[in-house]
């Protein structure tokens, strides 16, 4: 018998799904302690949870049975993902269930905070008639900047063009030209700041967007400037938008998430000009069912054996087949998110080329796990190896794959060209023996070294004094080299240097280190 734990309420149908299924049982335990789950999470196949429960590195570890965690909505940020994986845990999500719920209440909120509504109908329960206290304002022709062009975002748009709204939108992942002469304005981020009435943000909450919107934005925003977030805590700084509502700098906010949830203690909650709910975006009836019945069906199918849907770290493939080819799958997956990293603009075109032994496998799925490292410095966990080349042909990537069975000095290579109106990076890796991946050759260079943890990307001239002098920046800024690899293809030429460092680099030594002489140019990349 496999044994299911739901540990965060789930809707009816969702449950029948598991009633059906005679050798699956099913435990619901609502409300119990991470101390108290670490006793039982042990006995479980499969793991249910929406946001209420954090499946934490340590639970997960006690969960020696376990093979899959559903995640009843989109964001993972409650998974551990990295231990899940480590563990050889799926993980998979809904990422559609609830689009049109967050949307619909994105545009809810926006109108309650545009006419004062959750205000008003306090004070008439408190048997006041204040009419001119609550004067509100119209959406109609207003400005409304969207930050991330997702599923949510772009549905939130086109409501708004409905109400007679004019949107702006920015997205750097998205190709402006998708767009041209459409329904709305793709533009930069500063436009957005500068020239929006109301500013929605649908991105998920990375470390590029934690605090996109702080202090300084909002310093260069519309005097009487409306914010709402109904995506995740903290995309907006909370300490700025508390002063810009106290200095009448913001006219409202409002709020759906917050940094720490619930946020019993969070000033936000003490302004008048605030409206804030608890986390309701998904919760319609509608998206309840839509995630509850999705994820239990996933769920079935994965314990019994079959295709795995919507998995956020691991490709649907034949298990042995997947054994052969993990190590490639990670060292393309790498490759993706380094190029992602090099990219100066957004990316146009994708050419892969499988050398050598590996070709006698289907190589879709590597394809599908470099397109889900290249998107995945922007999207929200939602990418997977299901949705990857969807998405991918939704932004406009234009990807091509040829296959050569001859690998020259390597068993295997795979080389990737990625090109967009900046220019163009090409990266080729390789494996040795089973588990050993690198990268051997960046952007004409022969080179040699494994893409993991924190490294300094660098091009320059080959001059005498130039790693010197980058050593002595970092160690004057406490940074620890841990690897350097340089290569260069004729002595005074162009080269390139990857440097490991211990930690992250702030971006004032970056800056301190963009100005050696003779470097071209210099990135943080982050495996
Ligand atoms: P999505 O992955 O479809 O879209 C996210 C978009 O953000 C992508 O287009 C991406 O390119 C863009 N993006 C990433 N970094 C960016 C940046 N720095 N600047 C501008 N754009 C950037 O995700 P989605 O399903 O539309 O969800 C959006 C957000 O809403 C997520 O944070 C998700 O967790 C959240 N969400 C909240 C609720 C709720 O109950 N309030 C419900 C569902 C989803
Ligand atoms: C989500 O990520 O799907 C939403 O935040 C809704 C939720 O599950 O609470």
């Amino acid at each position: 018998m496999l044994k299911v734990l739901i540990t965060d309420k789930l809707s009816d149908l969702g449950m029948d799904v598991f009633k059906r299924e005679k050798e699956i049982q099913t435990d619901e335990v609502i409300g119990k302690t991470p101390e108290e789950l670490k006793v039982i999470i042990g006995n479980y196949d499969g793991w249910v949870i929406r946001s209420g429960t954090t499946a934490t590195a340590d639970l997960i570890q006690a969960a020696t049975k376990l093979k899959v965690i559903g995640r009843a909505g989109v964001g993972v940020d409650n998974v551990d993902l990295e231990a899940a994986t480590k563990r050889g845990i799926i993980v998979m999500n809904t990422p559609d269930g609830n689009t049109i719920s967050t949307s619909e209440h994105t545009i809810a909120m926006m109108m309650a905070m545009a006419r004062k509504i959750p205000q008003a109908q306090q004070s008439l329960k408190e048997k006041k008639w204040e009419r001119s206290k609550f004067t509100g304002c119209e959406l109609n022709e207003k400005v409304l900047g969207v930050i991330g062009l997702g599923r949510i975002g772009t549905n939130v748009a086109r409501k708004a063009i409905g109400l007679g709204m004019r949107i702006i939108a920015y997205d750097p992942y998205v190709d402006p030209a998708k767009n041209k002469g459409h329904e709305f304005e793709i533009v930069t981020l500063d436009d957005i700041i500068k020239r929006s009435d109301f500013i929605t943000v649908h991105t998920p909450l990375t470390k590029e967007t934690k605090g996109l919107l702080g202090a300084k934005q909002i310093a260069l925003m519309k005097d009487s400037v409306r914010l709402i977030n109904c995506a995740r805590g903290g995309i907006i700084d909370e300490t700025a938008l508390y002063d810009g509502l106290k200095s009448g700098k913001v006219a409202g906010a409002a709020l759906d998430v917050f940094e720490k949830e619930p946020p019993f203690d969070n000033p936000l909650l003490t302004l008048d000009n605030v409206v804030c709910v608890p986390h309701l975006g998904a919760a319609t009836q509608e998206a309840q069912v839509n995630v509850a019945v999705v994820v239990a069906e996933q769920l079935v199918e994965a314990l019994k054996g079959g295709r795995v849907k919507n998995a956020v770290n691991m490709p649907s493939l034949d298990p042995k087949v997947l054994e052969e080819l993990k190590p490639y799958l990670t060292l393309v997956e790498k490759i993706g998110l380094f190029h992602s990293q090099l990219a100066e603009s957004f990316i146009k075109k994708i050419e892969v080329e499988y050398c050598g032994e590996l070709t006698k496998y289907d190589t879709k799925p590597l394809t599908l796990s470099l397109v889900k490292g290249i998107l995945s410095k922007g999207m929200s966990e939602s990418v997977n190896y299901v949705n990857a080349l969807f998405i991918a042909k939704e932004r406009g990537y234009e990807i091509s794959e040829t296959v050569t069975s001859s690998a020259a000095d390597f068993s295997s290579l795979i080389k990737v060209t990625v090109r967009n109106e900046k220019g163009t990076h090409v990266i080729a890796g390789t494996v040795f023996g089973k588990t050993e991946f690198r990268i051997v050759n960046l952007d004409g260079n022969t080179t040699d070294f494994t893409p993991e943890g924190n490294m300094i990307w660098m091009a320059h001239h080959d001059r005498p004094g130039i790693v010197g002098r980058l050593g002595t920046i970092l160690g004057s800024n406490n940074v620890n080299i841990a690897g350097l690899y340089v290569g260069r293809q004729e002595v005074g030429g162009k080269a390139i240097a990857m440097v490991n460092v211990d930690h992250e680099v702030s971006e004032k030594v970056m800056t301190e280190l963009r100005e050696i002489a003779h470097i071209q140019d210099l990135k943080f990349i982050k495996f």
